[in-house]
């Protein structure tokens, strides 16, 4: 039997997130011995989408698959180049759209990646049980191991997905919030659940954006123009560690760390 290391980072955050991935990415790949590593870049182009450069900066720190979520569209430069990048979009937005909602890392043991979005609080999309089952019974024929993105809002939807997809995925971890959730487990037939990674970027402002705006919103309940908050980083993820043959998770650890 023998195993492999998947490293999960949550939502990077412009330009603190990048930094943070850059400068520390490389280290943190080798001090957990990571085979392959995934990296949620909705909100690396300030705050809002990604852009090409954005993307090539995430690569160059050593993530082999970007996922994405509600922010998919938000920079117009994506078009250019999500069909041919190991960048994939929810896999239950309308169908036609460009991009792909499940992506193969090729290695010794291929890994299978999948994005989904969640449907409550969120835009409308398609539903995303269906859609994620239909994309692991297709993703299953190329990769034992499989880790499935739920870029979603509420808790209960979350941990649904999970439940509804275990023993058929590796892990099911949760983004979009940008809070770091204590629920990571292992559940009954094998697969790692975690509600939500967390954000990789600026931890002084409200979800990564400037504090003052975001409260003025709340506060006098007018528009407001956001922008990334700065300071200090943060780094969350996830590692997993799972069976390469029956594509069971061993292990899930939470990484928390400052910067
Ligand atoms: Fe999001």
């Amino acid at each position: 039997m023998s195993n492999i290391n998947i490293l999960f980072v949550g939502d990077v955050f412009g330009r603190t997130g990048r930094e943070v991935l850059s400068q520390n990415l490389p280290e943190i790949l080798k001090e957990y011995n990571i085979d392959h590593c995934i990296v949620n870049g909705e909100n690396a182009a300030h705050g809002k989408g990604l852009s090409m450069q954005c993307a090539d900066e995430i690569f160059a720190a050593g993530a082999d698959c970007i996922t994405m979520g509600n922010h998919t569209w938000d920079n117009n430069d994506i078009y250019q180049f999500i069909d041919d990048y190991a960048v994939i979009r929810p896999v239950n937005f309308a169908e036609g759209l460009p991009g792909k909602g499940y992506y193969v890392i090729d290695g010794p043991c291929p890994v299978g990646v999948l994005s989904v979005q969640g449907r409550v609080y969120m835009e409308p999309c398609d539903n995303p049980f269906e859609s994620a089952y239909n994309a692991v019974m297709n993703l299953r024929s190329e990769a034992s191991v499989i880790i499935v993105d739920f870029h979603a809002e509420a808790t209960a939807e979350k941990a649904a997905l999970a439940y509804y997809l275990d023993g058929l995925v590796t892990a099911v971890v949760g983004t979009h919030t940008h809070v770091q959730t204590a629920d990571e487990r292992i559940l009954e037939q094998g697969t790692a659940f975690i509600s939500d990674v967390g954000m990789t970027g600026p931890h002084n402002g409200i979800i990564g954006m400037d504090r003052t705006a975001v409260i003025n919103k709340f506060v006098r309940c007018i528009p407001q123009k956001f922008r990334p908050a700065e300071g200090k980083g943060k780094l969350h993820a996830v590692v997993i560690k799972a069976d390469t043959e029956t594509g069971r998770a061993e292990e899930i650890k939470r990484i928390s760390l400052d910067y």
